[in-house]
């Protein structure tokens, strides 16, 4: 007979994420019940479970996953949301080693970005490479991110510029999803860099842009949304508003990078058009921020990009706060600004360098994460939701935050499934 659930984790100590009034979102003693995918019921009275016992095909006791001694009361673990990398470059060809050695000698990001390398060079590399070796270097750098106990990815094109190397990029995003337990969000950008072949006409690659890559891309239903990189090195206001108002067009929801290196009022034109999110943000000023609550944009912040370019003005965080406008933390993994392979590294950046508190920093990852990339079925342990859930062996969720490279799930559930 078909049981009532498919799984049960019990005797677990519940860290939410739900706004309920309690440190991480804490569930009183509760069990989650998983149907297809899904949490089909939060269970908390002992009458409630032990009916639910019998009806449930796979049961997890956590009070026996952490090992104690005998006369010991056992330690019971501690059950999250799965995590949310919300901004990520993971596919690319090469690598840029070289680079990080020229710029301990005194180049900057910004000089070696107008001499040809940083973006344009990954995108030599990323255009010579096929499909298969971006494939498998990706699955390598995303391995490291599920380890960590992350079960959604956001990733970005934006390293071969012409049609062919974005569709390969996006379509490699996309088959991750075959290889390991991940949800892959797929984002469109390619106002990242001007390719070499528009020989310095960034308006002209922007009519490529809107008239052919990004109509073609659309049809082919390979990305979720659309993302620029608007900078004094990368795409101005004006180029930024057209690459968006395409994409409205195509009914793709659009996100920015912006404010990363200066003030370009990139934020408050992506507010206008109702992003998801604006990403990077250092040099956001507090008067720009009233426009990013009411299109209810997401602010992610990066740490990884910022300590790795040794940035030193840092983003606007008591003024977001003030304004409770949502936080998320994302990894940036790239080749050039952020090799940084370890979302929970970023979460511990983003309370050294930028002062979020623990807590912060977790709903940047799960809660706030989903919201920046649209998706209202994650983030937060809730009926209704997929059931990507992880349990860890920690006395309080702080710990994943304060310690670098502690911990990793002793289980993960992907779409219910224990992987
Ligand atoms: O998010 N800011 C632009 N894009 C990436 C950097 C990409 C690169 O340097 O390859 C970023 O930091
Ligand atoms: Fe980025």
């Amino acid at each position: 007979m078909d049981s009532k659930y498919d799984t049960l984790i019990y005797n677990v100590r519940i860290a939410s994420m739900q706004l309920n009034g309690m440190p991480y979102g804490e569930l009183p003693p509760t069990a989650v019940a998983i149907k297809e995918g899904h949490i089909v019921a939060l269970l908390s009275c002992d009458e409630q479970l032990n009916d639910a016992l019998q009806q449930t095909s796979t049961v997890i006791d956590g009070s026996r996953l952490i090992p104690c001694n005998e006369n010991e009361q056992p330690t019971l673990p501690w059950l999250l949301p799965g995590f949310i990398d919300c901004h990520t470059h993971l596919v690319y060809g090469g690598n840029r080693a070289e680079e990080f050695e020229m710029r301990l000698q005194g180049a900057s990001y910004v000089e070696i970005a107008e001499r040809g390398g940083g973006i344009k060079g990954t995108v030599k590399k990323t255009r010579q490479a096929d499909e298969q070796t971006l494939l498998n270097t990706a699955i390598k750098r995303a391995i490291r991110l599920c380890e960590e106990g992350v079960t959604t990815i956001e990733v970005k094109s934006g390293y071969g510029l012409d049609i062919d190397t974005e569709i390969r990029m996006l379509s490699v995003a996309k088959s991750l999803e075959k290889h390991l337990p991940v949800t892959i969000q797929t984002t469109y950008l390619g106002a990242h860099a001007l390719p070499n072949e528009f020989n310095h006409d960034a308006d002209a690659y922007i009519d490529f842009i809107c008239r052919d890559a990004l109509p073609q891309i659309a049809s082919l239903g390979l990305a979720d949304a659309v993302d620029v990189f608007c900078e004094t090195i990368g795409f101005s206001l004006q180029q930024t508003e057209r690459v968006f108002s395409c994409a409205k067009q195509y009914g793709l929801p659009v996100k920015a990078h912006v404010e990363q290196l200066s003030d370009s009022k990139g934020a408050v034109l992506a507010a206008k058009y109702g992003a998801l999110s604006v990403d990077h943000i250092e040099y956001l000023v507090d008067s720009d921020i009233p426009s990013l609550v009411k299109s209810e944009t997401v602010a992610v912040l990066l740490p990884g990009a910022f300590y790795y370019l040794s940035e030193v003005q840092k983003p606007p965080v008591e003024a977001l706060r003030a304004h409770d406008v949502p936080i998320a933390v994302a990894t940036d993994f790239n080749p050039g600004s952020s090799p940084l392979a370890s979302l929970l590294t970023a979460l511990n950046m983003s309370c050294v360098l930028f002062k979020l508190t623990p807590e912060e920093a977790l709903r940047g990852a799960t809660e706030h994460a989903a919201s920046a990339l649209g998706l209202n079925d994650r983030g937060v342990v809730d009926i209704g939701n997929v059931a990507d859930l992880t349990l860890w062996d920690i006395e309080t969720p702080a710990e994943l935050v304060y310690c670098i490279n502690g911990h990793r799930p002793i289980a993960v559930f992907k779409d219910g499934k224990h992987v």
